[in-house]
């Protein structure tokens, strides 16, 4: 596999992935996998803003957004839950055409699009992005439970099909934009943002809060997973282990650093002594935008971001967020463990929102599933298993800890 971290220097004609950039491009056919939620609507802004058109959507369960989208849109493929299927498919407009489950999201995922934009969450994302892989197309990647539970078999299917692969998440492509043209021997270090969460400043016994005030995200607005993984700063730990695999960098040599502002989202450390920092407004729509784009920047309807104000910097407390060390402990040990631990974390957060499961409980139920772990790598077709191993494990810690509940 090739390291662009190992190489001798970065090709201008190279993005900080090693692979080649584009030439500037009009509009562009996209399709939106997971698009009734928040980074396939924000993805739509986008598309608005830049006149793209769409040509596949898929969602899960969420019927009516869906079929507005269809309407607005009218893309000639769409792909829902089959629990769904028949109030979406009399509602489509003509020429739209419907597919259905894991295998109808895949097919939206290997059309012909300029883009796919991989935005399931969580482990039943990985299919659908493997598909738009094979399929050899630019994967703008949200998904970021591909990287962590299948880093290495990402690239290698990148490699093997010509496929193309641009970060979402807000740190990664301030890490791409940030390295973009940098020769890689010169980087010490790469630093990830956390805003902290809504507990960053308190209470200093987490183990009563509530599902309600763990979803008040102080500064993005994301669905429940994610929004609940960055209370626990588990999502900081997911970023960390995609951060490795994506850009092929030790662990070691990757930070992390709590920013409440959310507006600095990745700075660079260099051997000389610099750093280099990518700083924007908190909207999605930025780096979805950049990563349909990357290296353009088409201009947005967005006021320019202030720069008056305080901007803050603190180590993050591993004390009272044990599930980010948790994180940075299954990037160590390798093998299976980041596949264990997001999925056990898939099985505790769901918990924590319905179940009772304590806040607290979260972490407690990722350190059980890392005592599971083995050392050989998964490949493909062992990724399933493992999930639902490590789910089955996971939801017996759960029980134990409700049934060991004052
Ligand atoms: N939101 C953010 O700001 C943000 C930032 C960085 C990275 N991410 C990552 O982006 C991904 C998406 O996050 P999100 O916040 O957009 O999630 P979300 O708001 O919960 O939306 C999830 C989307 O996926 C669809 N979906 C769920 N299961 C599906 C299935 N089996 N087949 C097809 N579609 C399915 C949902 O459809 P229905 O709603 O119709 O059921 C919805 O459209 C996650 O991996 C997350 O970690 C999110």
């Amino acid at each position: 596999m090739r390291c662009p971290w190992h190489d001798a220097g970065m090709r201008s004609s190279h993005d900080p992935l090693g692979q080649p950039l584009p030439a500037e491009s009009g509009p562009l056919r996209l399709a939106v996998l997971g698009s009734t939620g928040s980074i396939g609507t924000q993805t739509l802004d986008v598309a608005h803003w830049q006149g793209h058109e769409v040509v596949g959507l898929a969602a899960g369960r969420n019927a009516d957004v869906l079929v507005a989208q269809a309407e607005r849109w009218r893309p000639p493929l769409v792909a829902c839950d089959p629990d769904v299927a028949d109030a979406v498919r009399s509602r489509l407009p003509p020429g739209t055409r419907l597919v259905v489950g894991e295998a109808g999201a895949a097919e939206v995922a290997a059309m012909d699009a300029d883009v796919v934009v991989a935005a399931i969450p969580g482990f039943r994302g990985l299919g659908p992005t493997r598909a738009a892989l094979r399929a050899g197309r630019h994967v703008a990647l949200a998904n970021k439970e591909a990287m962590v539970c299948a880093g290495p078999l990402v690239w290698a299917e990148v490699e093997a099909h010509g496929a193309r692969l641009t970060p979402v998440d807000s740190e990664h492509a301030g890490l791409y934009q940030t390295l973009l043209g940098e020769p890689l021997e010169g980087v010490a270090a790469l630093v990830l943002t956390a805003s902290g969460g809504p507990f960053r400043e308190g209470p200093a016994d987490l183990s009563t809060v509530t599902p309600e005030q763990a979803l008040a995200h102080p500064t993005w607005r994301m669905g429940p997973k994610v929004t609940i993984d960055s209370a626990t700063l588990f999502n900081k730990g997911l970023e960390v282990l995609e951060a490795a695999y994506l850009f092929r960098v030790p662990l070691e040599r990757i930070e992390v650093v709590v920013h409440p502002q959310s507006l600095v989202h990745a700075l660079v450390r260099f051997h000389d002594g610099s750093i280099k920092a990518q700083i924007g407004p908190h909207d999605m729509r930025l780096p979805i935008q950049y990563a349909l784009h990357a290296p353009a920047r088409p201009p947005v309807p967005l006021a320019p971001l202030p720069l008056e104000g305080t901007w803050s910097f603190h180590r993050p407390d591993l004390v009272r967020f044990p599930a980010l060390a948790a994180a940075y402990a299954a990037g160590h040990a390798g093998g299976d463990a980041p596949v264990r631990l997001n999925a056990a974390d898939e099985v505790a957060v769901a918990a924590f929102l319905d179940g009772g499961l304590p806040f607290t409980g979260i972490a407690r139920v990722l350190d059980d599933a890392l005592d599971h772990a083995e050392t050989a790598a998964p490949g493909w077709d062992d990724l399933a298993a493992i999930d639902a191993d490590a789910r089955a494990r996971a939801s017996e810690a759960v029980a134990r800890a409700l049934r060991n509940a004052p």
